[in-house]
């Protein structure tokens, strides 16, 4: 029995989003909320002749409250997204606010509820995240993710995509390679390992593509949301890999927490200090609070930092380093919103 709850449920990611929870074997209840149109997402979705029990609300009549209350998983897509030439960090100033709003309605009525933060820039939403229900005292580190899903997507799609490029006669499916993605969730705060890809055995990734095809293979995986940006020429971001990504890791987590599955994995952004197994160890590598590292997860939430940062190249060393940069900053900039904030 899970109630569910999709935060910016309107929205180009929020509608794909719901309709995949909607088909959820694991939810039994789907809140939508928005400040337009959620009912109207709602009524549509209800129509579907599957288990859940579909309702939309606005910000009127206390809509958050009724939403959020007893909720057991929320995903936020809600806020702007980038048009052409804006950076993730351009939709601070306006996504910052609506993510500080909502995680105050999650710390007032469903604290103990996992938190799925999808809106941008996530490497600052997920420290804002934590600082609001910190300030709360029901600041719980395994239940808060930031969702970097698509990264890990877009990592597997492209490396198949080269392989087959460079394999004449080779067809390599793209869900059958694991490539971990960690760093942040922004430019070349995404830092792809492809030295720790698998099965390594069959991607031989060293020795089949030339040092020129790597660097082009990851700057396409840390910029792949540009191309999207672009084709879709002003009529905002990835929407649709984006639902499929968001509901991937809602469904890890759910997979985790109800189906009682232990062995499950997926890159997350998480709060280290708070994660004994593998985040305290990765946090002093790294220096950073938050990082996303492939998490194990277990019946609370995360149970594990897999750390893989003892196992990388020199190569990916250097990124991890131009990573960190950004990542700080980045972070400050979260951390202070909230402390700035009355
Ligand atoms: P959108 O504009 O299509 O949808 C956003 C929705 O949020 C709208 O329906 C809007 O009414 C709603 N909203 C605005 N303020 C709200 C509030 N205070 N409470 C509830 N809902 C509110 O945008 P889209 O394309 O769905 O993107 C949403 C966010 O996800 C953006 O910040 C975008 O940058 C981010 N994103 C994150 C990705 C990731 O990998 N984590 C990938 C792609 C986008």
């Amino acid at each position: 029995m899970v109630k569910a709850v999709v935060c910016g449920a309107s929205g180009g990611i929020g509608q794909p989003l719901s309709l995949f929870l909607k088909a959820s074997p694991y939810v039994t209840e789907l809140a939508l909320y928005d400040v337009v149109n959620a009912p109207g997402v709602a009524a549509d979705l209800s129509h579907i002749c599957t288990g859940a029990k579909v309702s939309g609300y606005s910000p009127k009549d206390d809509g958050l409250k009724l939403a959020l209350t007893n909720a057991q998983l929320v995903v936020i897509p809600a806020g702007i997204p980038r048009k052409p030439g804006m950076t993730r960090d351009d939709l601070f100033k306006i996504n910052a606010g609506i993510v500080y709003d909502l995680i105050n309605g999650v710390a007032q009525f469903c604290p103990k509820a996992f938190v799925l933060v999808i809106s941008n820039p996530v490497n600052s939403m997920v420290p804002i995240a934590c600082e609001v229900l910190k300030r709360h005292k029901v600041f719980d580190p395994a239940r808060v993710f930031g969702v970097t899903t698509l990264d890990t997507v877009r990592a597997q799609t492209f490396t198949a995509s080269l392989l087959e490029s460079t394999a004449s006669n080779s067809k390599f499916d793209p869900s059958q390679i694991a490539v971990p993605v960690v760093g942040g969730h922004s430019g070349d705060t995404i830092v792809p390992l492809l030295s720790l890809a698998q099965p390594a055995q069959d991607l031989q990734l060293s020795s089949t593509i030339s040092h020129q095809q790597r660097s082009d293979l990851i700057h396409r995986i840390q910029f792949g949301g540009d191309e999207v940006v672009q084709a879709k020429d002003g009529m905002g971001s990835a929407t649709l890999s984006m639902a499929y990504a968001g509901y991937r890791f809602a469904e890890a987590v759910l997979r985790a927490t109800v189906g009682g599955e232990s062995s499950i994995v997926e890159a997350s952004y998480v709060y280290l200090p708070g994660i004994p197994k593998g985040g305290v160890a990765v946090r002093d590598r790294v220096g950073l609070d938050y990082f996303a590292m492939p998490i194990r997860l277990g019946p609370h939430g995360v149970e594990e930092v897999v750390n893989l940062l003892d196992k990388i190249d020199e190569y990916e060393v250097g990124l991890i380093n131009i990573a960190q940069k950004g990542l700080k900053t980045s972070i400050e900039k979260g951390v202070s919103f909230v402390t700035d904030h009355n």
